[in-house]
């Protein structure tokens, strides 16, 4: 696997992207395969570093997971152990997640401390107040977390903030309690009503009401499920600004149209067209607009689309503004753009005129992007999944040879990403 990329701007960047299924929902059902009895199986997987460490996770618990081809096939027959070893330590957010599947099946969970992109600080307090409610004793420790339970029970629920990880928690431990779990301010991502699809298909009593309000009646045994991933809405999101940015066209395939509702809408009141059709979304534009841009829970404008959005605001004529709203340090990549030349200014406001959790904090959560400039070619190493890629089309559109450094992050999150790009036209020489 290459440590870092050599860039070679090469003009418009045109054509078509197959897209994988969803990076954030695979693992979330590779984790719910475990309150099964059987193998389920996971089809069209992404081929992402996640996928890897996440089977290699559940392996060192004795289940079995198998990839074949574009399936994962995970079986939970062999599961006894209760403790994930603490090499997974930081890896990804999995290790929470499993807190509620090992207290089923085998009463007891040790956990180390959750990683993913560093972004914010991602606490962890959702998670364990509600597994709290269901009936766990839980305790943070130095190193991670350590749960037990004499019989997990329902309980209602309300998420201080919709959070996608602890709404995927509550609905895995939920499924197998006893008796009745309301969940109120749920997160209602794409991704977690499909891990809710797998647990209904999986025999789970799982209902998603109005007002983002999950109601499970557990049950006392899961079965098996095998169950298609939705294509990767980050993924496309993120070719389709590759072809904007660079003033090319790029076509994405395999994404439903109702997962990008608000990214095709935004993209639009920028001036890009579309091409719509039941299996195709394509984007191209003569002249793009500014925006001003707040990123939400869903239905909202995704967090993980903003750090394109924001390289794109460096290619459009006048002034752009993002406000993000869901990780309050999820910014700190813009110095690289700033370093290769685009005006990008970080405020502490909430600069949309929506007000939120981190008004009047210290955490410069708003970007204002005046454009359009050119960038110059730099050295840069990519700080997490989204920034990363938001990086290489920085050295797409540049001017000069960029080196880009941590790709290995880009691959932990994006399925077959070398070989799409290059496809797409970009020249690129791994070393
Ligand atoms: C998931 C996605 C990530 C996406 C994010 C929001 C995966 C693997 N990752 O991350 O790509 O950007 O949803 O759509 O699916 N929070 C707390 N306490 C908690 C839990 C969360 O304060 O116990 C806060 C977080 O710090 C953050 C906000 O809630 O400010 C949203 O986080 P959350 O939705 O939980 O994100 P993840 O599930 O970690």
């Amino acid at each position: 696997m290459a440590e870092h990329w050599e860039i070679e701007p090469s003009g418009p960047l045109q054509g078509d992207v197959e897209l994988a299924g969803s990076k954030n929902a695979v693992t979330k059902l590779m984790v719910a395969s475990l309150l099964g009895t059987g193998p389920s199986r996971i089809r069209n997987a992404p081929r992402v570093g996640d996928v890897d460490i996440t089977a290699s996770m559940l392996r060192s618990l004795g289940a079995g997971v198998e990839v074949v081809g574009d399936d994962v096939v995970v079986d939970p027959e062999g599961l006894r152990e209760s403790q994930v070893p603490a090499s997974y330590t930081g890896m990804n957010r999995v290790p929470a997640l499993l807190i509620g599947p090992l207290l089923h099946r085998v009463g007891e969970a040790v956990v180390p401390l959750a990683g993913g992109d560093r972004i914010g600080m991602r606490p962890l307090d959702f998670h364990l107040d509600a597994l709290r409610s269901l009936g766990a004793e839980v305790s943070l420790t130095e190193t991670g977390i350590e749960a037990k339970t004499a019989g997990l029970h329902g309980a209602r629920i309300r998420l201080p903030f919709p959070s996608v990880g602890a709404t995927e928690s509550v609905l895995l431990s939920a499924s197998v309690a006893e008796g009745r779990t309301v969940l109120e301010n749920a997160a209602v991502e794409p991704e977690v009503v499909e891990l809710a699809l797998f647990l209904q298909r999986m025999g789970a009593g799982v209902e998603l009401k109005p007002d983002r309000r999950f109601v499970v009646e557990g049950v006392p045994e899961l079965g098996r499920a095998c169950q298609r991933l939705g294509g990767d809405r980050i993924e496309a999101f993120s070719y389709l600004v590759a072809g904007l940015a660079t003033g090319g066209r790029v076509r994405v395939v395999g994404c439903n149209q109702d997962r990008l509702v608000t990214a095709i809408s935004t993209l639009h009141r920028m001036g890009a067209r579309f091409t719509i059709t039941d299996s195709s979304i394509e984007a191209s534009a003569t002249e793009l607009r500014p925006a001003a841009v707040h990123t939400e829970p869903h239905p909202g404008f995704m967090t993980d689309w903003q750090p394109p959005l924001v390289l794109l605001f460096t290619q459009v004529d006048g002034m752009s503004i993002l406000h993000e709203t869901v990780f309050e340090d999820r910014l700190g990549y813009v110095d690289a753009l700033r370093h290769m030349g685009g005006q990008v200014e970080l405020y502490d406001q909430c600069l949309t005129g929506h007000e939120c959790r981190f008004f009047e904090s210290n955490w410069r959560h708003s970007v204002v992007v005046r454009g359009r400039t050119p960038l110059v070619a730099a050295e840069l190493t990519m700080p997490d999944i989204r920034a990363g890629f938001a990086y290489v089309l920085a050295a797409a559109t540049g001017q000069g040879r960029s080196v880009v450094h941590g790709v290995g992050l880009l691959e932990r999150g994006y399925d077959r990403v070398l070989e799409k790009f290059t496809n797409l036209g970009l020249q690129i020489t791994p070393g």
